[in-house]
């Protein structure tokens, strides 16, 4: 295939919801269209058996969230689909956050119950600062939702999208009955748990055709008329043009648990949805097609499969062609590397692949070479720009419970650390450790996964910090002093740059105020 077929035919993309609204049950049934799975609920039974698709890790298990991203590639009719899983809890928002940097666009899932929750409106902050097309799937439809006209403008307003509906849905609940498709005027009547291969469309002239009050009653017919010329006279034909801007967003209802609306959905997520998109970086826009490799590390996960001690990079590519046992350029590094296993993330295995494609996302194994945010080219000096760097909230400092596991605790943070979850810090002119992240529930996975994976056993003691900030100054001696004179509150993060750790906003803004040689920084992005 040409190389610009090859880019043409991908779409790379996430699923994001506020926890529980259906991401993964979604998901499954892409995967099921797209042949990556055979039997419904085989990616819920597999996040049982801990060897999952979507889902790896136990503690996800043990308490139902989804804690770090994988990628799902399938084909769906000659589409080339790569999907990035992403953890819906908000402890691990900044994850979700830098794989929104490697994605071409995003479904977003919303519950037809609760509308619009927390994480959506956060997530969706994130979508519109890189205006990435979104297209939204109401589900639950099976259940007695909001009306449908509160909803679509609690999601507009909410989340200050415009939104375009595809379809619309004849009733809720036990009521339910199914969806007209506005744009290609046909009836698809609901019928539980539809088989992905199932053609159960009912096409009609119009609106006005007589066998919609036959299937769904005079009334139930009588409302779908007027609320599709409500719909439809304000809207008119989809402006993909504008989807592709992030300014419109197309709207499906449905049941992901029942698989209705969802064929719909992907056929128009594979029509519309933007193949692999030019990138920015520090020195220029990269275009998908140039031929040239570059692209990035947006995510690094130890350990993938417990048994086996490797550490995987997540590497999109954003242009040109990878290939196996190549050299490429290590940035940051400066250095040259070749991976003689690279893999992709084809269904449920990890396969070895020769070449990749802008869009795509290669697992590169890793010896401790990567960080997130880091590029690899071939031969050029920049940085994907955009890749959001994490900024803690929480402080613990790290008590090591068995002293003659310290080697493998300090292996244990460094390479945990290093996967973006959290920040190490140690303290100034000290060895205390500390942690910083965003949510309380990252120090019981990286606990968690000190003992599974390191055989380290650490307990941690809350530090009455709320804020890091890097510190410079032009004038080493006014950073020297300050540093001395605040030791207390000044640690070293891992590439020894220092950091000052604020109590309270405060004393931050004391400290501003009163030093003003020195530069505090609250860096948001790591390029
Ligand atoms: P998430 O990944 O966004 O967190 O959500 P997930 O797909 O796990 O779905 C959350 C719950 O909502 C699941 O129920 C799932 O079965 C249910 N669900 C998903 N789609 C629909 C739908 O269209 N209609 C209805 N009524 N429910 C839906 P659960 O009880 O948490 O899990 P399970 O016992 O069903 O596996």
């Amino acid at each position: 295939m040409k190389f610009h077929d090859e880019i043409m035919r991908r779409r790379t993309f996430a699923i994001i919801s506020h926890p529980d609204a259906g991401k993964t049950t979604l998901t499954e049934k892409f995967l099921l269209f797209g042949g990556a799975i055979q039997v419904a609920g085989a990616v819920k039974s597999n996040k049982i058996k801990k060897s999952a698709t979507s889902d790896f890790m136990e503690i996800e298990r043990q308490r139902g969230i989804s804690v770090a991203t994988s990628v799902m590639t399938f084909e769906y009719q000659n589409i080339l689909i790569n999907l990035l899983d992403t953890p819906g809890h908000k402890d691990f928002a900044e994850d979700t956050y830098r794989t929104l940097t490697a994605v071409d666009s995003v479904i977003l899932v919303v519950d037809s119950v609760n509308g619009v929750e927390e994480q959506t409106r956060r997530l969706m902050e994130v979508c519109r600062m890189r205006d990435t097309p979104v297209i939204v799937f109401i589900n639950k439809l099976d259940r007695d939702g909001k009306n449908r006209f509160d909803l679509l403008e609690e999601i507009e307003k909410e989340l200050k999208i415009q939104l375009h509906p595809m379809t619309w849905p004849i009733n809720s609940g036990k009521d339910f009955k199914g969806v007209y498709n506005i744009h290609d005027k046909s009836l698809r009547l609901f019928a539980p748990n539809t088989k992905a291969d199932e053609e159960d469309v009912i096409a009609i002239t119009d609106i006005n055709d007589p066998i919609l009050d036959e299937k769904l009653g005079d009334r139930d017919a009588a409302i779908l008329r007027e609320d599709v010329e409500l719909v439809d006279g304000v809207n008119g034909p989809l402006n993909v043009d504008d989807y592709l801007k992030g300014k419109v967003s197309p709207v499906f209802f449905g049941s992901a648990i029942n698989n209705f609306g969802v064929k719909e959905l992907l056929d128009t997520f594979i029509t519309i949805a933007p193949p692999p998109q030019g990138r920015d970086t520090t020195a220029r826009r990269v275009d998908a097609e140039e031929s040239k490799l570059s692209g990035f590390v947006f995510k690094i996960h130890a350990n993938l499969d417990p048994k086996h001690r490797d550490r995987i990079a997540f590497f999109r590519v954003c242009s040109g062609k990878f290939e196996r046992n190549k050299y490429f350029h290590h940035v940051r590094l400066n250095k040259k590397l070749r991976f003689s296993n690279p893999y992709s993330f084809m269904a449920r295995d990890k396969s070895v692949i020769e070449d990749a494609y802008a869009g795509d996302v290669v697992g590169l194994f890793d010896t401790g070479n990567f960080k997130i945010g880091d590029t690899l080219t071939e031969g050029e000096e920049f940085y994907f720009t955009g890749i959001p760097s994490f900024s803690p909230e929480i402080f613990k400092e790290v008590v090591n419970k068995d002293p003659l596991k310290t080697k493998q605790l300090e292996r244990g943070l460094l390479q945990l650390t290093d996967e973006g979850v959290a920040q190490l810090f140690t303290q100034f002119g000290g060895t205390k450790k500390i942690i910083g992240c965003v949510g309380e529930l990252q120090f019981e996975v990286i606990q968690y996964r000190l003992l599974h994976e390191y055989g380290a056993s650490v307990e941690f003691r809350a530090l009455p910090f709320y804020k890091a900030c890097w510190i410079t100054s032009k004038d080493p001696k006014k950073l020297d002093d300050f540093t001395k004179f605040k030791q207390a509150n000044v640690a070293e993060d891992k590439d020894g740059a220092l950091v000052y750790l604020a109590q309270s906003e405060w004393f931050l803004n004391t400290e501003i105020t009163n030093n003003p040689d020195i530069e505090f920084h609250f860096s948001s992005e790591i390029h």
